[in-house]
């Protein structure tokens, strides 16, 4: 078992420029705002504006967690972006971000684990932070799906936003950071949602419905088994942060867990999908009244299939 380690002590986002409502939708497409609110929970998202992508994205709301924590971009000593809609194949999203807050020479990669990407980032960051192997760690999530969604086919344009969400972890003194994780992948289901070749440039695709049953199964199982196995009781968790690709997903496992619906964070209604930046996104709404010695669980489950979870004790 691991040690405790990865103490959050600046958390920040930044959001796509355009707020791209249901009704702003089906002005181009055959949809409407009652289909998307029922099937999917989501009332607007944020769409990159000119000038944006997932690198500038990603940047600004690693400055933003800085500027939350006091620190400058050179204090850290690793940038760690979960991805999967860089700019470029190269360089990775996370050396445009160390240019970016001025982290000349400081150890930066990109990960990539479609939606469940931060929760994957965060399990590095954690033996990162424990082993000694950094000090302090700038852990960002960071998504602009419009790059790779068709905008003409309303089973998926409805669905997505861009986004990013950072993090600043320091290793603490044990007391708060991370306890645990839970990691899978099963690439016999990689036909299940895929998006990007790069000779045909193909949109996203997803088979949404097989999808959903996959997510809603696996993330009650993750919870379950990172609280049994740390024995942590339900009581004790004051937050549940699910990675947000549908409501429905999100209700019909919290009907299956014995944590109640409030301790579970949702704004999809107002981001959509944001992919590896949805569960970070979430940490400046709450940030605020995280109470010590209490716990958060991040869900995350995707493309590839992957799925992960973390227990964070606050
Ligand atoms: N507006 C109106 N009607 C629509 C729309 C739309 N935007 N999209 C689909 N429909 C229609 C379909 O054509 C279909 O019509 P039909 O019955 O005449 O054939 C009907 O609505 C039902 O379609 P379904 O696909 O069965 O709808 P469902 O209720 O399953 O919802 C959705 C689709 C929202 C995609 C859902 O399945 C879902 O959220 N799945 C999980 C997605 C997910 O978790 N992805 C993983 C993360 S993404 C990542 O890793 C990058």
């Amino acid at each position: 078992m691991n040690s405790v380690a990865g103490k959050i002590v600046g958390v920040g986002r930044a959001l796509g420029g355009r707020v791209v409502t249901n009704q702003d939708l089906s002005e181009v497409l055959d949809t409407d705002d009652a289909w998307i609110v029922e099937r999917t929970g989501i009332k607007e998202r944020r769409f990159v504006a000119d000038g944006e992508d997932c690198a500038t994205l990603a940047a600004d709301a690693a400055k933003n967690a800085l500027t939350h924590a006091g620190l400058s971009g050179d204090s850290v000593d690793l940038i760690l972006c979960a991805t999967s809609t860089a700019p470029e194949s190269m360089p990775s999203v996370a050396c445009l971000v160390g240019e970016a807050i001025g982290a000349p020479g400081v150890g930066a990669f990109d990960l990539a684990a479609a939606c469940t990407g931060y929760s994957y980032a965060a399990s590095v960051a954690h033996s990162m932070l424990e082993s000694g192997a950094a000090r302090r760690v700038l852990l960002i999530g960071a998504d602009a799906m419009t790059k790779i969604v068709d905008q003409q086919d309303r089973s998926t344009a409805v669905l997505f936003g861009d986004g990013a969400g950072a993090v600043v972890l320091e290793k603490g003194d044990g007391g708060s950071g991370f306890v645990d994780h839970v990691l899978g992948a099963d690439g016999r289901m990689a036909p299940l949602g895929r998006a990007g070749h790069p000779d045909t440039q193909q949109k996203l695709y997803q088979n949404g419905r097989e999808v959903f049953k996959f997510a809603a199964r696996i993330f009650p199982e993750m919870t379950e088994k990172l609280l049994a196995r740390n024995g942590v009781s339900p009581e004790e968790v004051q937050h549940v942060i699910p990675h947000q690709a549908n409501l429905r997903i999100i209700h019909t496992a919290t009907r299956k867990m014995e944590i109640s619906k409030e301790r579970i964070v949702v704004n999809i209604d107002r981001f959509g999908n944001t992919s590896a930046a949805s569960i970070p996104l979430s940490y400046p709404d709450i940030y605020e009244g995280f109470e010590t010695g209490r716990y958060i669980i991040t869900v995350g489950f995707g493309f590839g299939l992957t799925w992960a979870a973390n227990l964070y004790r606050i």
